[in-house]
């Protein structure tokens, strides 16, 4: 059973500027919630309840969101808003919160290291809040479809979609042997290709680790972009344990860029503003 659930969470945002001047973009909502609270709702609904950030400054909206206020419940309490912190109250009553945070923005890899104080010697999940994912209707969420495959095979796990060729350049790219229908054995990855891709089976923001990969990530250089990359870290893996990808059932919005976010608010704002469900974002309604 994995337990822990990291959450990289130090990066500026800078496409989301100048929101992100002073709200962190993990906290940029759909509909009414901020992303970081779906990527926990899909790690809590996988069983994995210890929840470990890794911040850096000017995101204390985050600890604040799992966190009491006072203020703000007395202000609701007994109105039809109450509903509305369901969620989150349940976040706050089944998971635990802790964080650390990342002191140079040296990349992801870096940043997933910065959380092994947090994590200690087990598997764990990672979620990049920016990819937003969503199940099929009713269907497990990826992490808790990625937790199936990590038992089955113990080894690290990454989920992959298909992407057009002309954006493999923007993502970690693996190729491999396909063993069962949509699952890989992975034999090769490369962080943003710049020249012709190994294929078009895209990484995104979700994996399970095993701890092994701390060490790998002190001994990797600076790779892409100048930063210290998950993924090289993990084709470190390939032949030391292996690495799986799986194409995940659901969707998953590119949060990170202003479409991809407008095309998760459509979608969130379609699917569930007129349900009166407390799991799914509010009805928009026009109150402060
Ligand atoms: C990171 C990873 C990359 C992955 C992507 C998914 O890149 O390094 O391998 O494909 O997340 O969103 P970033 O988007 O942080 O540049």
């Amino acid at each position: 059973m994995i337990k822990k659930c990291l959450f990289p969470a130090a990066g500026y945002g800078t496409r989301f500027l100048p929101a992100t001047k002073s709200i962190p973009k993990e906290m940029l909502p759909i509909v009414n919630k901020p992303l970081i609270q779906y990527g926990v709702e899909e790690a809590a609904d996988a069983g994995m309840t210890d929840i470990a950030i890794v911040t850096g400054r000017g995101k204390h909206a985050i600890e604040d969101l799992f966190d009491n206020n006072r203020i703000i419940e007395a202000a609701v309490n007994g109105t039809d808003k109450e509903s509305l912190l369901e969620e989150t109250n349940r976040l706050m009553r089944t998971c635990t919160f802790s964080y650390t945070r990342q002191k140079e923005m040296k990349g992801l890899g870096d940043a997933i290291l910065s959380g092994e104080p947090l994590i200690g010697n087990l598997p764990f999940g990672v979620v990049l809040a920016d990819d937003l994912c969503t199940g099929e209707h009713g269907r497990d969420g990826i992490l808790a479809q990625m937790l199936k495959i990590y038992e089955q095979h113990h080894c690290s796990i990454i989920a992959i979609e298909e992407v057009p060729e002309q954006d493999t350049h923007k993502y970690g790219i693996v190729s491999g042997v396909e063993i069962e229908p949509g699952l890989y054995r992975v034999e090769d990855m490369v962080e943003k290709p710049q020249g012709t891709a190994p294929s078009n089976l895209a990484i995104i923001g979700r994996y399970i680790l095993t701890p092994d990969i701390f060490d790998l990530l002190r001994d990797t250089p600076a790779g892409a972009g100048g930063e210290v990359q998950i993924t090289d870290a993990l084709k470190s893996q390939i032949n030391n344990g292996g690495v799986i990808a799986y194409k995940f059932r659901g969707r998953r919005f590119d949060c990170g860029s202003i479409h991809g976010f407008v095309e998760a608010t459509n979608y969130f704002y379609s699917h569930f503003s007129a349900s009166d469900s407390p799991r799914q974002p509010g009805r928009a309604d026009n109150s402060a």
